[in-house]
């Protein structure tokens, strides 16, 4: 009876052995996890981003961004602004600001705000949306008083931001609300600047391979819609033949309508990249317009149909298309020909935005890829211009756009979007 109960050694070597086994089995399978985590994990979390990149937008991803980065070493005279600590001290700082100064001292664009509510607006719709701390725009220490100086304009970049709000509201005054069948969505800092505070990609990853090394002689149209040939009588940019890629971005940058829409007249409409009316176009004049053409297809990740009547590409649809089953998508050639206005809107009023000039950068020409950024002259100084995919990163609406029905009610005095940036004329 006693040798049945007590395990014999043959079932305690089973039980080791099982033991043994299981253990290694673990090891094996945590080993197994771990080489391939070394060799995935890259490809995993990449995709795992590419995930979140279609969850819809939230500007305390970019104040995350902030709190999960190293401490930076800036190259000027600016105090880090990234790192768990610098966000800490700088909201700290305004937060002791807006007890110092419950009313504004220096808010120029931003009138009609208590501090508070623009302490608010500042963590998530401006430092949120270029992945920047407070300390990228101002100085965060208190001076031998105690008095905090966040009225103070100390800094370049807050110049700078200053006038980015002034673009951001001249946008949605003078194109954006004004598009045909607006849908509600305003352009706010995060649509251009993607949580990040420069170098921003205004042609997306599909343009750059996209175009063969060839030249091409531009041919721009008058006033009356007739192409100009003579090269002594185009704009300087173009008087010689330009690689295709410069061609195509040329015309993001420098669009006119000689036609403007009269739905009453089939015909109108026509603007710089028309290729039907009297006499046809060039040949290379077609490959540009093709080319233009998909680059704004792939910045809204759609395809022609989405704009056009295959049937009849030079028409204006106002009703959908195309693929798009949504009631709501009409006019989109409409608004993509006014978008092509505000592009080159910006490029010509750039200088009065303020955007700081690249001084290490330099290139013969309008525009040029330098590392795969792409980059262009406005009045001799080298700068980055919103294109379209800067904003829609292949969406047809930008995810960052701020839509009118999501505006934080801001009851708790912390998250606003100012009236003063909607578009008020
Ligand atoms: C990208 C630049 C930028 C960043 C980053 C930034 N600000 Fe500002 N801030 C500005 C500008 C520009 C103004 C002035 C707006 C105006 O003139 O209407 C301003 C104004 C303010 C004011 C009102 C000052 C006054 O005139 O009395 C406070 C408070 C403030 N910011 C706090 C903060 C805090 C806190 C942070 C960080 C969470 C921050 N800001 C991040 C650009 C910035
Ligand atoms: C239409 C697109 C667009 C909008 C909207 C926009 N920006 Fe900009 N901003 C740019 C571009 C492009 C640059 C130049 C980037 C570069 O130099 O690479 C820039 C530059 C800046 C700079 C200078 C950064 C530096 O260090 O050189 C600041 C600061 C800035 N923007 C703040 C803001 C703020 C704050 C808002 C919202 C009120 C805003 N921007 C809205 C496109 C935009
Ligand atoms: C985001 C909207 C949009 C998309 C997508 C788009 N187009 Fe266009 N297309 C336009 C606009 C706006 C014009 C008018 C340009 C002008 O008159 O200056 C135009 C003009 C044209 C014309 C010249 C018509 C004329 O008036 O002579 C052709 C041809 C054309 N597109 C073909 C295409 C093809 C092919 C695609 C797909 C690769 C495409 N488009 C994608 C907006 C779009
Ligand atoms: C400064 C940011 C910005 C830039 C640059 C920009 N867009 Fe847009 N675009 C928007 C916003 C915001 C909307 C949504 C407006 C709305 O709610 O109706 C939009 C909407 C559109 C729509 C209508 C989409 C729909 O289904 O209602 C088209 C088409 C379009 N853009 C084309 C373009 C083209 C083509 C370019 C480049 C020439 C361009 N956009 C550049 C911000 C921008």
């Amino acid at each position: 009876m006693q040798s049945a109960t007590r395990p014999s050694d043959r079932q305690i070597a089973v039980v080791i052995s099982v033991i043994v086994g299981f253990i290694v089995a673990i090891i094996t399978i945590l080993t197994f996890f771990w080489i391939y985590e070394l060799a995935s994990g890259p490809e995993r979390r990449a995709a795992a981003e590419a995930v979140e990149i279609d969850a819809p937008y939230s500007a305390s991803t970019g104040v995350l961004l902030i709190t999960q980065a190293e401490r930076n070493v800036p190259d000027d005279t600016r105090d880090p602004w990234l790192s768990l600590e610098a966000w800490t001290e700088g909201v700290q700082a305004g937060q002791a600001y807006v007890e110092q100064f419950p009313e504004p001292q220096n808010a120029q664009v931003l009138t009609g705000m208590t501090t508070e509510q623009i302490w608010g607006y500042m963590q998530q719709h401006v430092s949120g949306a270029l992945g920047v701390g407070c300390q990228y725009c101002h100085d965060v220490q208190a001076d031998e008083n105690g008095t905090y100086l966040f009225n103070e304009d100390t800094y370049a970049q807050k110049l700078s931001a200053r006038e980015m709000m002034r673009l951001t509201n001249d946008l949605n005054a003078e194109f954006i609300v004004d598009l045909p069948n607006w849908r509600g969505n305003y352009v706010q800092c995060a649509t251009c600047h993607n949580n990040q505070p420069i170098d921003m990609d205004s042609v997306g990853p599909t343009f750059r391979p996209s175009t063969p090394p060839i030249k091409v002689t531009v041919d721009p149209l008058d006033a009356n819609g007739e192409p100009i040939l003579e090269a002594a009588a185009k704009p300087e940019e173009i008087q010689e033949p330009l690689m295709l890629q410069d061609a195509i971005l040329y015309y993001i940058y420098n669009y006119q309508v000689w036609d403007p829409f009269d739905p009453a007249d089939e015909q109108s409409g026509r603007g710089s990249l028309a290729l039907t009316y009297a006499e046809g176009r060039t040949q290379e004049q077609v490959t540009i317009t093709q080319n233009v053409m998909n680059y704004m297809a792939w910045s809204l990740g759609e395809n022609c149909l989405y704009c056009h009547n295959s049937r009849n590409f030079w028409s204006y649809e106002l009703e959908a298309a195309g693929n798009l089953t949504n009631a709501e998508s009409g006019y989109n050639r409409l608004k993509a020909q006014q978008m092509l206005l505000m592009t080159t809107w910006m490029t010509e009023n750039w200088l009065s935005y303020g955007a700081l000039p690249k001084t290490d950068i330099e290139f013969e020409g309008a525009g040029a890829f330098v590392d795969g950024q792409y980059y262009r002259k406005v009045d001799g100084d080298v700068y980055t211009v919103p294109g379209c995919y800067t904003c829609h990163n292949g969406r047809y609406i930008p995810k960052k756009a701020l839509d009118q029905n999501d505006i934080p009610s801001g009851e708790d005095g912390n998250e606003v979007f100012p009236e003063v940036l909607r578009g008020n004329k």
